[in-house]
């Protein structure tokens, strides 16, 4: 068995997508340990799944701005990152923009997932926003951090289909579902050292079965 890749998460809210995660190392579908959770919200439900799971969880606070770390509190998030030797970092519902010394930092190695099919309906609500466009079909997507939002290169999608008496809140439960069976399928490509970054093509390395 190849060593653990140790994964650090970021999550703002509800933390289902860290609930998947914390799934399917438990089940051996994904070869990482979560070395530590972080949240920018002391009232974060993801902090206290964190908890039950026996994996470090702290709030650290994000600093003055509403969208994203403050310079000072972006160096505290990449020390603890650091202290706990993460390899990987995937913000799952953490809702601020890192900047480039987080990026700098874990250069490659920042992911996101987002509810829709990017570049379709970057940023927030983009489960309403691809409603209210009137798509037939969207979904999520998991994806390199880079300094814009939500535009760096694509490792996996899978689309939903928009139903004729769908609302905005039942579309965005059933791309949620899809959100956690992608997530760790991103992360386990990631663990096998699978996904080469060219340009702005994330190329997923095919293996062939001996
Ligand atoms: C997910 O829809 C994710 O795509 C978005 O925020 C939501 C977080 O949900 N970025 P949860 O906190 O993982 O339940």
């Amino acid at each position: 068995m190849p060593k653990k890749l140790i994964i650090g998460v970021l999550a703002s809210g509800q933390g289902s997508n860290l609930q998947a995660i914390i799934d399917n190392v438990r089940q051996g579908k994904l070869n990482a340990k979560i070395g530590c959770v972080i949240s920018d919200n002391p009232a974060a439900v993801a902090l206290e799944r964190a908890k039950e799971a026996n994996i470090p969880a702290y709030y650290i606070y994000p600093g003055e701005y509403k969208t994203k770390l403050s310079p000072e509190q972006e160096i505290a998030y990449v020390k603890c990152l650091k202290e706990y030797k993460i390899e990987l970092i995937c913000l799952a519902g953490f809702m601020r923009i890192l900047h480039s010394h987080f990026l700098q930092t874990f250069k490659g190695r920042v992911i996101n997932i987002h509810p829709a099919l990017l570049p379709s309906f970057p940023g927030l609500h983009a489960q309403e926003q691809a409603f209210n466009y009137g798509v037939k079909v969207s979904g999520a997507t998991v994806h390199f951090v880079d300094e814009e939002v939500d535009t760096g290169p694509i490792i996996i999608q899978k689309t939903v289909k928009v139903k004729e008496n769908d609302t905005p809140e039942l579309l965005a439960k059933r791309i949620l579902k899809v959100e956690h069976q992608i997530y760790f399928q991103a992360i386990q490509l990631f663990a096998e050292g699978r996904i080469k970054i060219e340009g702005r093509k994330a190329k997923i390395v095919v293996r062939n079965k001996e």
